[in-house]
């Protein structure tokens, strides 16, 4: 259970607020608002039987404030960076856990959980490995290799792993990876297989973006687990990153999308969220994304299986947009300050907080 923060300034201003307001406030009512402004979104989360998380990355960890907030607010992280391939193998053969273990360690301080991000990916790949031509069993011995020794290392210490991420394209065909033009797409279902043995407890998920909504993308989700179920691969949830843009609109088949994967006996996570918008942020904007946050909050708490919720980091300061989408940025909910924006106190109500 993540500390708890004390807001008693802000409780006693909404008792202030109360009584000024002529509503009945005896000290069983304030001690009630006093403690549902307490609890922090992991504990809302917690009540409902789901974890609220964020991701964050090495170079974040000497930032006092922010880690304060890190450890308080949040009872699961994932490590942005830092269990990737490019990190976790530098060089063929020659593995480095100094990062992964890093969260690991801060996790544990913290009594969180962690999700393991990612295994198999075609971005953020050492050079030794993109740098030359393999043949198919080459690969598939460099990537049995990986994978298990990865997942070995971190076995009872992280809770899911993205065992396979971004393996489609928009229009739901296989992307070129080194991996599907050297092993075919069977490389999915094997990379499951070698996973499941290294560490049969650990939760497996593919993990994409753009499968929000029920489209061309989840559709080739939905196909591909429909099948690797029905060949009984170790496949136990879908990621669905949720990157969020105010400008292409709300994915409102969400609790749909959410609920057919359920139906397939898959667990569900938001597993990189965020709500990015072009700059400058006006009241507006931050109203909207607000709702956006209630709502994808929402949409996974009206489905069983969908087990968590973590925030792509989860203060402006730290997030990846503006390097990446420029002209756009301000996408969550704390932000460059460390302030609380609307977008957070919209999750405290979407978690039911009072
Ligand atoms: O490590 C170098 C460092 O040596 C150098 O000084 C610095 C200068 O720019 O760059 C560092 O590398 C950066 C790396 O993060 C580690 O910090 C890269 O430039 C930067 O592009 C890279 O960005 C990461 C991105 O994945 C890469 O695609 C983001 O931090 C990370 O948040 C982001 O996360 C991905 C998920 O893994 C998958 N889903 C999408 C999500 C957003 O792109």
């Amino acid at each position: 259970m993540p500390r708890t923060r004390t807001r008693l300034a802000l409780a006693g201003a909404v008792a202030a607020a109360l009584l000024l307001g002529g509503i009945a406030t005896g000290p069983a009512a304030q001690a009630d608002e006093r403690h549902g402004e307490e609890r922090t979104l992991a504990e809302l989360a917690q009540r409902h039987g789901r974890y609220f998380g964020s991701a964050t990355d090495n170079p974040e960890l000497v930032d006092a404030p922010y880690t304060a907030l890190l450890g308080s607010e949040f009872d699961q992280i994932t490590p942005g960076n830092g269990m990737k391939w490019y990190a976790t193998e530098p060089q063929q053969g020659v593995f480095d856990f100094s990062q992964g273990d890093e969260i690991v360690d801060l996790a544990r301080a913290n009594r969180q959980k962690v999700r393991g991000h990612t295994l198999v990916w075609h971005s953020q790949l050492p050079e030794w490995l993109t740098a030359r031509e393999w043949t198919a069993p080459e690969l598939r011995a460099v990537l049995k290799k990986h994978v298990q020794t990865v997942v070995r290392h971190y076995r009872g210490k992280v809770f899911a792993w993205d065992v396979v991420n971004e393996a489609f394209n928009e229009d739901g065909t296989y992307r070129e990876t080194i991996f599907y033009r050297t092993l075919g797409p069977g490389y999915i279902a094997d990379t499951l297989r070698w996973a499941h043995q290294a560490d049969p407890h650990v939760k497996l998920y593919l993990n994409d973006y753009n499968i929000e909504g029920i489209g061309p993308k989840s559709d080739a989700y939905h196909r591909l687990a429909k099948e690797l179920k029905a060949q009984r691969v170790p496949l136990h949830g879908i990621g669905l990153q949720a990157h969020l843009a105010l400008q292409y609109g709300y994915p409102a088949t969400l609790e749909d999308n959410l609920r057919r994967f359920a139906r397939l006996g898959l667990d569900t996570a938001l597993t990189e969220v965020d709500v990015r918008m072009q700059l400058p942020a006006t009241e507006e904007k931050l109203a909207l994304q607000a709702e956006w946050y209630r709502d994808l909050t929402a949409a996974c708490l009206a489905v069983r299986r969908c087990v968590g919720i973590t925030l792509w980091d989860y203060t402006d300061r730290y997030s990846w947009i503006p390097g990446f989408f420029p002209g756009e940025g301000a996408a969550l909910p704390w932000d460059e300050d460390l302030r609380p924006k609307p977008a957070y106190f919209a999750l405290r109500g979407a978690l039911g907080e009072n």
